[in-house]
């Protein structure tokens, strides 16, 4: 049976961080992924890093092709009732956000762990984690059409949504929160510039829309749809005409169309399944709580969750310190659910919920007010550029 330091199921942005944090720490890791390489680098995901993925991009060597390549925003655009609203991050919070695919985030970590000699396995589902009380345990998975084993001595479930590391854990030793939102998110990508240098997040009476990029000449737009639509229902020219209604007259005139790279209907929920530690399993990023969309914070919490576990093994490993460990999961609970409630509420104000009349007035009063008042404003941008990390684990 091959043996590792530290297990990782899953090749996202939550796995591939830990595996590169924890190798800068001198800590072995095999990441096992069911996909193939090509599959992981082609995902679309989200794309807007906080400041502080940033800074640990860059501290951590990975960070070359995001500065060259990426696009720091220094604010943010709302549009209500015909408006629109700028929220300046900078003046606010003197920090920003950058605009960088998950999807060449994942690139550079995949390349940078196989030039540093990191070991990944596509193609290699896991099957189940054994034996995690103990401090032998082994993850089963498949290889070739083979059942394998690796033995380590801790491992990291960075498997994504409804992932087998929690399902490996008996289910009375975990407690779920859920909400489900009543519609979804329908979002085209294609190569034509975008409507605005930032992004903008639109309330409107036909629904919510968002305006977001890839780089200059690459757009990502979303509209709220209901969650039994299908994008077979939607031509490009469908999409184009539905955004625009959905978008303040000066922005709606910016809008440049083209063909469809990409189109997709994601379900928006908030979830969070507790604790974080399982023995000597943890959980990280998706595999343990996932957030709508409406506050980019997905990929950020993967990371931060990869930066608190790779700090409490170092310790634990390097300097025989386990308390930190001890403290991971409330650590990162704590910032997991600043997360949930950020992202919760964002979309709750963003979105058209089913015709009641008093909701809207309340979300056009709460915009009215976020565009008046420096300190909502200053609350949604310490929250947008994200929550700093706590390098304590107080
Ligand atoms: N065995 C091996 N790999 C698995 C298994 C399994 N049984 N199940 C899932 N995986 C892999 C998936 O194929 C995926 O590559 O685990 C990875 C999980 O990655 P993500 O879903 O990207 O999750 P995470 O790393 O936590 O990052 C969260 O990704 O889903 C987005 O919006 C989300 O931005 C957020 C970020
Ligand atoms: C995206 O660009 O895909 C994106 C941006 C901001 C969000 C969600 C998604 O809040």
């Amino acid at each position: 049976m091959q043996r590792t330091q530290v297990g990782i199921i899953g090749c996202g942005p939550a796995g591939l961080m830990l595996s590169h944090l924890l190798s800068r720490q001198g800590i072995e890791s095999v990441i096992l992924e069911r996909q193939t390489r090509d599959y992981v680098e082609a995902r679309i995901r989200a794309g807007i890093l906080e400041q502080g993925t940033v800074d640990l991009l860059r501290e951590s060597g990975v960070g070359e092709r995001m500065d060259r390549e990426g696009l720091v925003h220094d604010g943010v655009n709302m549009a209500f009732a015909n408006r629109l609203e700028r929220i300046d991050f900078q003046a606010r919070t003197g920090k920003a956000v950058m605009v960088y695919g998950q999807t060449e985030m994942t690139r550079d970590l995949i390349e940078s762990r196989l030039a540093a000699g990191g070991e990944i396995k596509f193609s290699a589902p896991a099957l189940a984690v054994e034996d995690f009380d103990t401090s032998h345990p082994r993850i089963t998975y498949e290889e070739a059409g083979q059942r394998k084993e690796l033995g380590c001595d801790f491992v990291a479930g960075c498997d994504g949504s409804h992932g087998v590391a929690l399902q490996s854990v008996p289910e009375e030793r975990i407690t779920t929160f859920e909400r489900v939102y009543p519609f979804g998110w329908l979002g085209i990508l294609a190569d034509v510039p975008p409507v605005d240098d930032e992004l903008i997040y639109a309330n409107h009476e036909r629904g919510f829309a968002l305006c977001s990029m890839r780089s200059p000449t690459r757009s990502r737009y979303y509209i709220q749809c209901a969650l039994d639509d299908n994008v077979d229902n939607w031509s490009d020219d469908a999409f184009w005409d539905e955004l625009r209604r959905r978008l303040p007259e000066q922005a709606a005139d910016n809008v440049t169309t083209g063909p469809r790279l990409e189109m997709s209907i994601a379900p928006l929920r908030s979830f969070v399944a507790e604790p974080l530690r399982f023995g000597n399993l943890f959980l990280a990023g998706d595999a343990a709580h996932i957030v709508p969309p409406t506050g980019a914070k997905g990929l950020n919490l993967a990371v931060s969750d990869a930066y608190y576990l790779a700090t409490a093994l170092a310790a634990h490993i390097n300097d025989d310190q386990g308390d930190l460990l001890d403290r991971y999961s409330d650590t990162c609970l704590r910032r997991v659910w600043a997360a949930i409630r950020f992202s919760w509420w964002y979309t709750i104000l963003m979105h058209r919920f089913d015709d009641d009349p008093f909701s809207h007035r309340l979300q056009v009063a709460e915009l009215d007010y976020l565009s008046r008042s420096e300190a909502a404003q200053t609350s949604m941008a310490e929250n947008y550029v994200g929550l700093p990390f706590d390098a304590t684990f107080a």
